[in-house]
């Protein structure tokens, strides 16, 4: 009775779809074990414990309840991406409310102090200057760099230091270190060449602001992947620890704080508390490490199967098929079906991590790992940009050429475009791309759709009734019969592959050449994934008037400055709701079931979103953020490494 109770109250909902013939057997189950129970009390001879006419009571009651959920309609009269990208604007209007602002210092001190709970750092007035003068938008809310910092605050200044240079005296570590002394940020000797033009620019950022910064070292992770995963009970302890510290002093920085910091070994140093533990699922060690003994992740059994929606793993953050809270969609510890869902989790190319804290400053992670965020020297140094090339024949164009320029929305195709390498881990002999996002994504869009025995479920208007919407599961085809319209492929080759996996691959995949960066203004959609970590491109298509799909488990510094659904389309790492989303904003135009259907797209909300994001990326995530948000974060770090940290802070004189 209870396991057939649990699925209905389950399945309540329009989506996943439950045939009615399941949830109806379900509740005869309940009356079948209901009756069952009765028979054998009787032919025991039991007497029952519970009167006969509360029993009836508490089953009727019981019916009631679920009835709803058994009589439940496979249909929605709003559909959700109206309600989210309403939602979105609300929540965005409240996160303006906490940005903060630079017209006094005093004030900015005491919101900081509020919100905090302890003084700014020294030189906060600098930092304070710094800012206004690039017109930052965004001065109170960099939660992130408090939430990164906190367990350290557990940590000896001393430790910390040593911890530093323990992680980069070991070049085994792939950890390169920055030395900042008398206002110059340098990188250190020991670099693999490989990765010097990384550290050199995030040399180049640091030094936009290093003349205003004490002495210290940093510790950079040279790999995509993350490194530090403290187990949960730990990293909680740690917090706790940390809360109870005082930060609010009001001295200056140690003299000589360059002394406390050891200069790179001249003999190799071998330790290390990195462990290597790349090529296989590193999901129960180190992704589910940082959740509740409680929760989904810890709790359940290994669920393996790619192929399969785990409807309890997507329900906290989903409204029916869509992703509707961008944060809660980070948390990892209700999404254990992760595991075989991503290649970072099913087997990362380069993974080197730790359950011991340290502090490592990475440009991206998952929910649950400890690195320091810090902004990516990767679009600070324009690795990838956005650059529109005019057609020739207009002013500013080069020579005869076709041009790739930034059309306005609407004359942009209404196709979902993307590009890309199977770089997102690696696959040998393990059958591990099957589960991987990049690689699904292609055979979502261009393997299911030809195969009549393959389905999609689809939410449509209803051909009936066209004031509610309905989730129809569908042949694969019916997808291009609608009209949805995808040019998604991996370019190149197969990389990152082993043995059978890789013939496997190239027998799937329809392998095409590079195209030119700038060639993706010219679609409407942009689906936007994480590789190894996270996804370089994300920023130029948010500048672009293209509307930007993304789906991350990979975060940056800035995730929350953005809102899903107001400045980019938010995808599920499952890919599910990735039809419905296209069809709502792409509209339907063919025919289903010999029938016509038409369903105009939304054009006017789509052009809305690649808008607004890109106007609010031109606000908070420009060169001079990535300064201000880094430069604080180094003023935090210093005073964590400061051994007089509990003095140290800056009040207003
Ligand atoms: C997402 O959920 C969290 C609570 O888990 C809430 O604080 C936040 O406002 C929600 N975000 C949106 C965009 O609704």
């Amino acid at each position: 009775m209870i396991p057939a109770s649990e699925f209905i109250w389950s399945h309540k909902n329009p989506y996943p779809s439950t045939p009615i013939s399941t949830t109806t057997s379900a509740f005869l189950l309940i009356f079948f074990g209901r009756w069952t129970y009765r028979r054998v009390q009787q032919a025991l001879g039991e007497k029952d414990p519970m009167r006969t006419s509360r029993q009836i009571f508490l089953f009727i009651t019981l019916c009631i309840l679920l009835f709803p959920a058994w009589r439940k309609k496979d249909y929605v009269h709003f559909h959700p991406i109206d309600m989210l990208l309403y939602d979105a604007k609300l929540h965005h209007d409240r996160y303006l409310e906490t940005v903060g602002d630079t017209v006094s210092l005093g004030e900015t001190v005491a919101r900081y102090r509020q919100r905090y709970n302890r003084n700014p750092p020294p030189d906060f007035d600098v930092w304070f200057e710094y800012a206004k003068n690039r017109s930052a938008l965004i001065v109170d809310e960099f939660d992130q760099i408090y939430d990164d910092l906190l367990p350290f605050q557990a940590i000896p200044p001393a430790d910390l230091r040593r911890r530093t240079w323990e992680m980069v005296s070991n070049p085994w570590n792939e950890i390169s270190g920055i030395t900042i002394r008398s206002g110059e940020a340098k990188v250190q000797e020991n670099v693999l060449p490989t990765h010097r033009w990384m550290l050199e620019g995030v040399a180049v950022l640091i030094n936009s602001f290093a003349q205003y910064l004490p002495d210290m070292d940093l510790a950079f992770n040279l790999n995509d992947e993350s490194r530090v995963a403290v187990p949960y009970e730990q990293i909680q302890h740690l917090r706790r620890q940390s809360l109870s510290q005082d930060m609010s002093g009001s001295a200056s920085w140690s003299a000589d704080r360059a002394a406390g910091w050891l200069p790179i070994p001249e003999h190799e140093y071998r330790e290390s508390v990195f462990r290597e533990n790349s090529w296989r699922n590193s999901f129960r060690m180190f992704g589910s490490a940082g959740c509740p003994p409680s929760s989904l992740a810890r709790n359940s059994p290994q669920i393996s199967s790619h192929s399969h929606l785990c409807g309890a793993c997507v329900a906290p953050h989903s409204l029916g098929q869509f992703l509707a809270n961008w944060t809660d969609a980070a948390d990892i510890c209700h999404q254990p079906d992760m595991a075989h869902l991503h290649g970072f989790y099913l087997s990362p190319a380069a993974f080197k991590a730790s359950h011991q804290l340290m502090p490592v400053f990475s440009q991206s992670k998952p929910h649950g790992y400890n690195d320091i965020l810090y902004p990516s020297a990767w679009n600070y140094m324009d690795k990838v940009v956005y650059k529109p090339v005019p057609p020739s024949g207009t002013p500013g164009a080069e020579d005869a050429n076709p041009g790739f320029p930034d059309p306005p929305f609407s004359a942009k195709k209404n196709v979902l475009f993307w590009r890309g390498a199977t770089s997102e881990g690696v696959s040998s002999e393990s059958t591990a791309w099957r589960g991987m996002t990049r690689q699904r994504l292609v055979h979502m869009s261009n393997n299911l759709t030809t195969h009549p025995h393959d389905k999609v479920t689809i939410l449509l208007p209803n051909p009936a009734d066209h004031t509610k919407y309905k989730y129809q599961t569908l042949p694969g085809p019916a997808v291009k019969q609608l009209g949805l319209a995808t040019d998604i492929a991996i370019v190149d080759f197969i990389a990152r592959c082993g043995g059978h996996d890789c013939d496997d691959q190239k027998a799937e995949f329809a392998l095409l050449p590079p195209s030119d960066f700038q060639a993706h203004w010219g679609f409407k959609y942009l689906f936007d994934l994480d590789g190894a970590g996270f996804s370089g491109r994300f920023l130029p298509f948010l500048q672009s008037h293209s509307l930007p799909f993304k789906t991350a488990l990979f975060r940056e510094w800035y995730d929350s400055r953005l809102t899903a659904w107001l400045h980019f389309v938010p995808q599920d790492g499952r890919l599910h709701g990735m039809w419905s989303t296209l069809a709502y904003f792409a509209g339907v135009d063919g025919t289903m079931w010999g029938q016509k259907i038409w369903w105009k797209g939304h054009d006017a909300e789509g052009e809305m979103i690649a808008e607004a994001g890109r106007e609010w990326a031109g606000k908070v995530l420009r060169k001079e953020d990535m300064e201000c948000y880094f430069f604080r974060l180094l003023l935090e770090w210093g005073r964590l490494t400061d051994d007089r940290r509990d003095e140290l802070g800056f009040v207003v004189p």
